[in-house]
């Protein structure tokens, strides 16, 4: 038998829970020097159950310590998800005078009275202990709506210019944003989203936050993130899409066009990812995480002990292009703290005859920037052994970078797994730089600074990475290639 963290596609610096079934993160909040990481967990199996909130905390974002299961199912339903904040002011009269501590909101999924007809109401827990311990409101639910079947996933915020905590709640196919003092009392505000976005699932799991424009505090946007469920019409799955705009408290305005559809990450695998609250303001990031994994197939990937992994941490931030506004994703900079060594090559001529290196490490971060002057294709091939490859590959005449898993590994668990997934990318004066991010089961790429972003799963039996370049119809320039070493964050 494996030891922990040793088993066969245990992600080595994605966090993972020690054993059974993980999927959203939840009640992500900064609080006394620690990222709390709550998440949807199933204590009983490796496959969706009644939903209890498991709990991990990090100081760096990189390495996670798991703790207790912090919210157990009760008389109001199991713990669906959810955010948690800071309440600074105690609004809530839960702590002690001149204190503040931390809230969660969280869904309560039960079902009616003498019968099975779900049912979703939203409630509150307060820890005084930063976050070990939880104690449930009792007079909870606090909000609910017998009419609306789909009401849940609660993301809460203060809001300053209008001193309240606003919710933005998924309520079937919209997001339903209400406001309350004090947590407990909430007020509707307004309905977003009836005409705007893809509408091809359930919604769920919505965010809504403010970011500044290319770093302009006097120009600040808000984007809000709304996850959809998987429809077996489209095979991309679950996935989570985004709309910027504006928000005064009320009411959010969507200044992309209706029909514009703008998706936060094109790889296949990166679900109900929502941001942290009260990051410092000294610091001022919004960052960033999703459930690497997609409904599609989430209950048969091949791992036995544990089910489900996160993306890595991201930071988010806005700018203006020709199109308007663009919502950009990078790894968080603590990722620097699992380097170790890189090697670097410099300007490689990319031919049809592929060129060959040997990375012997199946934990790497690769950084390429590649020009493209007459070349049609030019493409960059992971080899995790002989029989299994995944393949990342830049067409510039229709500009999209194609990430292709059919042959990466295992795939037989779903008939939708073995596929491969796109995303426009632009040349920046006929250059293409990628950074990847390649663990024991994933593969993370960001295009040009962020601009593109594909995550997906990959279920290699090979850890002995070797990679190939090869253009197509002319030739590529490498101008830089560094391979970098990553270490396991579980100590071993
Ligand atoms: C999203 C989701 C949420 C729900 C949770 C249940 O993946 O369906 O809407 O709260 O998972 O585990």
């Amino acid at each position: 038998k494996m030891s922990l963290y040793s088993e066969t596609y245990r992600p080595q610096f994605h966090f993972s829970p020690k054993e059974k079934w993980l999927n959203d993160p939840n009640g992500m909040v900064y609080f006394k020097g620690e990222y709390h990481l709550f998440f949807q967990y199933h204590p009983q199996g490796t496959t969706w159950g009644p939903m209890h909130w498991g709990h991990a905390v990090s100081r760096d974002l990189i390495h996670w310590e798991e703790l207790p299961i912090a919210l157990y199912p009760d008389e109001h339903g199991a713990i669906f998800s959810g955010s948690a904040v800071v309440d600074w002011k105690n609004t809530s009269g839960f702590f002690e005078e001149g204190n503040g501590g931390l809230v969660a909101i969280y869904t309560s999924a039960g079902t009616y009275p003498d019968s099975d007809r779900p049912r979703q109401r939203q409630s509150l827990a307060y820890s005084f202990d930063h976050g070990r311990t939880w104690e449930k409101y009792e007079g909870n639910p606090v909000l609910s709506d017998e009419d609306i079947t789909d009401y849940r996933d609660p993301k809460v915020f203060w809001h300053d210019g209008s001193g309240r905590w606003i919710m933005v709640l998924a309520t079937g196919q919209t997001i339903t944003i209400y406001t309350s003092p004090n947590l407990i009392d909430w007020e509707f505000a307004s309905e977003f989203g009836q005409e705007e976005g893809a509408h091809s699932g359930v919604w769920e799991c919505p965010d809504l936050f403010p970011l500044m424009v290319d770093g302009n505090p006097d120009y600040v946007k808000w984007v809000m993130l709304v996850s959809i469920g998987d429809n077996s019409d489209f095979k991309e799955g679950s996935r989570t899409q985004y709309f910027v705009g504006d928000f005064d408290g009320k009411t959010f305005i969507n200044h992309h066009g209706a029909d514009t559809l703008l998706w936060l990450d094109h790889g296949r695998d990166n679900y109900a990812g929502v941001s942290w609250s009260d990051i410092p303001e000294k610091d001022g990031r919004r960052i960033c995480l999703g459930w690497m994994n997609n409904w599609r197939y989430a209950n048969q990937v091949p791992t036995e002990t544990w089910r489900g992994a996160m993306t890595l941490p991201r930071e988010l931030t806005l700018i203006s292009n020709a199109d308007g506004v663009q919502l950009l994703q990078k790894p968080v900079s603590e990722i620097s703290g699992i380097r170790k060594e890189s090697k670097v090559t410099k300007a490689i001529e990319v031919t049809e005859e592929a060129s060959l290196m040997d990375v012997n490490h199946e934990l790497v971060e690769v950084n390429l920037a590649v020009t493209l002057k007459e070349a049609e294709e030019f493409s960059l091939t992971i080899h995790h052994s002989s029989d299994e490859k995944t393949s990342i590959r830049y067409n510039r005449i229709n500009q999209l970078l194609t990430v292709d898993r059919t042959q990466s590994g295992e795939h037989a668990f779903s008939d939708s797994f073995a596929a491969f997934s796109e995303c426009p990318v632009a040349l920046m004066e006929d250059t293409l730089n990628l950074q990847l991010f390649l663990d024991s089961s994933s593969l993370e790429v960001f295009a040009q600074g962020g601009r593109g972003v594909l995550t997906n799963l990959i279920f290699p039996k090979g850890t002995n990475t070797t990679l190939s370049l090869t253009s197509r119809g002319g030739v590529s320039k490498v101008e830089e290639l560094s391979v970098t070493e990553l270490s396991s964050i579980w100590g071993k």
